[in-house]
């Protein structure tokens, strides 16, 4: 039924797997559109409870949007994409079913993102997060400078938005951004240990934890906003097409700031 994803539902858990292990998982607009379609699954099928999204093959989780789709956009088309990717996003984040994120590897730029959207996450040790967007000319565009901020402070946020540096599963426990490290082998196993846990306690009130703990955070919508914005300015400069281009041929990019 699908092609750049696969969805597997097994004792109430709908298992959603991003499917391009040879591109890192990067999100395309096939992604998207599918994974838009597997969470409007989670929200209309009641033998789903909740849902794990996680990517395949053991390297990445999602390695960010596909890189190689943003040399031909203009700045409106790039706010169009970032507004599309944070509708999708927020969809995951006001899902009234749990939605969690098994990060089995690189999770960086809207891979890093889509983990952020969901209700928590749990990281295998080689998991790897970053907002490496400044490296292309670009900043976070599905929501990333928000709910980063929320979730790890304003300051860690900014140093991994600014340098791009990527850090590893143990960082993350310890920045706030991941609830547990587990082997790689055992990261389906502990999702689902959480979420039948989960699944004992009433629906709806799980439903309402959800809404309410995301209205703690409601104050920054504006910020959502903004970002798709200067995200879509991004796409009217020389250094956004420097970046993804140098990307593409695999070399250094060379900034110029215009
Ligand atoms: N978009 C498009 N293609 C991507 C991608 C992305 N975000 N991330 C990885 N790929 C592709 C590579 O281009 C490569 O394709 P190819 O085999 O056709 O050349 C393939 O996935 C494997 O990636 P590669 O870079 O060769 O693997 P690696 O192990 O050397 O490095 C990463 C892995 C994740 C560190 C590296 O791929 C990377 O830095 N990706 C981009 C991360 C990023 O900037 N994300 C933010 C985007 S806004």
């Amino acid at each position: 039924m699908y092609n750049t994803i696969k969805t597997e539902l097994t004792d109430n858990i709908f298992f959603i797997y991003i499917n391009r292990p040879d591109k890192m998982n990067a999100l395309n607009a096939e992604v998207m559109k599918e994974l838009a379609l597997a969470i409007d699954e989670v929200y209309t099928n009641k033998e789903i409870k909740s849902a794990v999204i996680t990517g395949k093959g053991e390297k990445a989780f999602v390695a960010g949007a596909d890189i190689s789709e943003f040399l031909a956009l203009s700045d409106l088309q790039g706010a169009e994409l970032a507004k599309k990717g944070q509708v999708i996003f927020k969809r995951i984040e006001d899902s009234p079913k749990p939605i969690i994120a098994a990060v089995n590897g690189f999770a960086l730029g809207g891979g890093c993102e889509l983990a952020m959207a969901c209700h928590f996450r749990i990281a295998a040790t080689h998991a790897r997060f970053g907002q490496p967007e400044v490296n292309l000319g670009l900043i976070p565009g599905y929501g990333g400078t928000q709910r980063l901020t929320a979730l790890v402070g304003k300051g860690k946020a900014l140093e991994m938005m600014m340098t791009g540096d990527m850090i590893g599963a143990e960082d993350a426990l310890a920045w706030g951004l991941v609830n547990y490290v587990v082997a790689p082998g055992d990261l389906l196993l502990k999702s689902t240990e959480l979420l039948q846990k989960i699944h004992t306690k009433a629906p709806l009130a799980i439903a309402r934890v959800i809404k309410c703990a995301n209205a703690a955070l409601d104050h920054i919508s504006d910020g959502y906003e903004m970002e798709l914005n200067e995200f879509g300015a991004c796409f009217a400069t020389k250094d956004m097409q420097e970046g993804a281009e140098a990307f593409i041929q695999k070399r250094v990019a060379r900034f110029i700031g215009e």
